[in-house]
């Protein structure tokens, strides 16, 4: 059995906006100021004064002021929710790649052998199915395009499940933190990354969390492991992933199942919950779904919901942390 969809617990997420802005609470509070006019406009041309409506007009005015606080707290940048229907593209631009690495046909949609689409996971729980046939190299979704910054903390929360021909020879990587900078994309091409690696059997399949902290490092793919997990195809997982942009005081962490993980810096042994190092070799970007190998099994996964904000609490839901 999946787990479902998490009751949502965390301040500000039951107004279910993908951005609360500050003119949103604008609008709440011109709502309220028209009640308390309706009221008094009632009240003057029937020359009684209604006490109870006042009364309630004041308490809905104090009761949002009280929720303005919390709503603002709130700033999320992107959220994927399947359950609410949500169509994949919410999640920004489609990424696919053809048979063997080739380029995708410009203005050509997704079909059959790579498609990334809102439907049903295999027990029927609404999610985005992802797929890519055999030799496919990529079916996934670049996220925040041309919206992310240095010195930032971007905190992106992962709900998703994997099929069964998830392994690490047909789709190794399923979240990818990408480096768009040409400058620098060819000594730092993924800064970090959730990939699938070979367990000690053939049907065991791992996953890790892999970070390069230093840009500059002369390696195309010189990513260290920093944490690993086996993982069961068909069970649904929750990543919260918080990457820190800054170039001198930058770090990762992450989230599994909602308990923050201990990592091991693959230089010096220690055990951090928070591994340190430049994770913004210039315009970087994350990306979900499927990306890597070209062997021969087809593969899907299936992503229940994904947010991406600014604050802890902005993925507590989506990544299952209690706040
Ligand atoms: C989907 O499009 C790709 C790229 O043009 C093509 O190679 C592939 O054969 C198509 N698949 C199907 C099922 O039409
Ligand atoms: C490194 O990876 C990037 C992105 O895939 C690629 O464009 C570049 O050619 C690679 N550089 C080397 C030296 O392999």
């Amino acid at each position: 059995m999946l787990p479902r969809q998490r009751a949502v617990r965390y301040p500000g997420s039951f107004l279910h906006s993908r951005e609360i802005t500050t003119s949103g609470h604008f609008e709440i509070l011109q709502i309220a100021v028209s009640c308390i006019r309706i009221n008094l406009i009632k009240g003057s041309q029937t020359r009684s004064t209604s006490p109870t409506q006042s009364f309630l007009a004041m308490r809905v005015l104090s009761f949002l002021a009280l929720l303005l606080p919390f709503a603002s707290e709130a700033k999320l940048l992107l959220s994927y929710d399947a359950a609410a229907g949500d169509a994949a593209s919410v999640l920004g631009r489609q990424d696919l790649e053809g048979w063997g690495g080739t380029k995708w046909p410009s203005g050509q949609g997704q079909n059959a052998s790579a498609f990334f689409t809102t439907a049903k996971d295999p027990n029927g729980v609404p999610a985005a199915h992802v797929h890519k046939d055999a030799h496919f190299a990529r079916s996934e979704y670049h996220m925040l395009v041309g919206q992310t910054a240095a010195s930032q903390t971007y905190y992106i929360g992962y709900h998703v499940s994997f099929g069964a021909g998830a392994d690490y020879e047909s789709c190794p990587i399923v979240f990818q933190w990408k480096n768009y900078n040409s400058d620098t994309v060819d000594t730092d091409n993924i800064p970090a990354l959730l990939v699938f690696r070979q367990g000690s059997t053939a049907d065991q399949y791992i996953i890790d969390f892999a970070a390069e902290a230093d840009p500059t490092a002369d390696q195309n793919i010189s990513q260290k492991t920093l944490w690993t997990k086996e993982l069961t195809h068909g069970t649904a997982y929750r990543f919260g992933i918080v990457i820190n942009t800054s170039p001198t005081a930058g770090y990762v962490q992450l989230y599994f199942n909602g308990r923050l993980s201990t990592m091991i810096s693959p230089s010096t042994g220690e055990h951090t919950t928070k591994y340190a190092g430049n994770f913004w070799p210039g315009e970087t970007e994350p990306k979900v779904g499927l990306y890597g190998g070209q062997a021969t099994n087809a593969c899907d996964s299936y992503v229940y919901g994904v947010a991406i904000g600014t604050t802890l609490a902005d993925i507590a839901d989506v990544a299952g942390i209690s706040t």
